[in-house]
């Protein structure tokens, strides 16, 4: 899978690639991010990527002229299944659109600034608005990390233990159960003695009863009684 990121902060984004899952993901050649710095975009000798809005009132607007020459050079090397723009009045991101996300070929990811995009940029250009939640970041290439995160460890091959990803919060619409590893005692706490019983069918029905409890006390929205 390919990933086009377009910022205005390429830095910002250099460190959480670079690490851990998603470092081992392009290693193995499951996964290639590319940070394209939108100023090399500007049509102007400043490197402007914003202006003041229309109708007035304080805050940029990010100008519409680097964003399209930026996008349709990327579209005229190869074909993009998404051009998604990181807002938050986006849709709020899922693990069900995370996993159709991570089956894609080749993405673009446009990270936002100050007021946000011009209106016809979202018009033109782009095929999906997501947020990862109702709160303001200072700009969409943290959102952009946690997105990328989130599809790169789904990738066949990425997670050591291959379907570990499989049994994570939300991918079966429930919370995770409680998880424990050694001591078996901490501080009087026991290890509950179904984990301890080597009963394969046992742990199971006990995982499935604390992960349905888990999400009644915590996200009852989950739940669909
Ligand atoms: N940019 C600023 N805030 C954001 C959010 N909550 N989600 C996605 N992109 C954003």
């Amino acid at each position: 899978m390919r990933i086009d990121i377009i910022t205005v902060q390429p830095d910002l984004l250099e460190s959480p690639f670079n690490h851990s899952i998603l470092k081992r993901a392009k290693q193995k050649g499951l996964l290639e991010v590319n940070l394209i710095n939108l100023r090399d975009y500007a049509t102007n000798k400043h490197r402007t990527t914003d202006d003041y809005q229309y109708g007035g009132g304080a805050g940029m607007v990010m100008l519409c002229e680097p964003i399209a020459k930026c996008i349709d050079e990327l579209k005229s090397e190869r074909h993009y299944d998404e051009v998604i723009y990181m807002t938050p009045d986006g849709e709020t991101l899922k693990q069900s659109d995370v996993n159709i996300l991570s089956l894609k070929q080749n993405l673009i990811i446009l990270c936002g600034h100050y007021k946000g995009i011009d209106e016809r940029i979202r018009e033109l250009y782009i095929t999906k608005e997501i947020s990862i939640g109702d709160y303001v970041l200072s700009g969409g290439e943290l959102a952009a990390a946690i997105l990328v995160d989130a599809i790169g460890r789904l990738l066949p091959g990425v997670l050591n233990d291959e379907t570990s990803a499989l049994f994570d919060s939300f991918q079966d619409g429930l919370l995770s159960p409680p998880v424990y590893t050694r001591p078996e005692e901490f501080k009087g706490l026991k290890v509950p003695d179904v984990l301890l019983s080597g009963h394969e069918k046992n742990i199971r029905e006990w995982r499935h009863e604390k992960a349905i409890e888990r999400t009644r006390q915590r996200r009852p929205d989950l739940l669909n009684e």
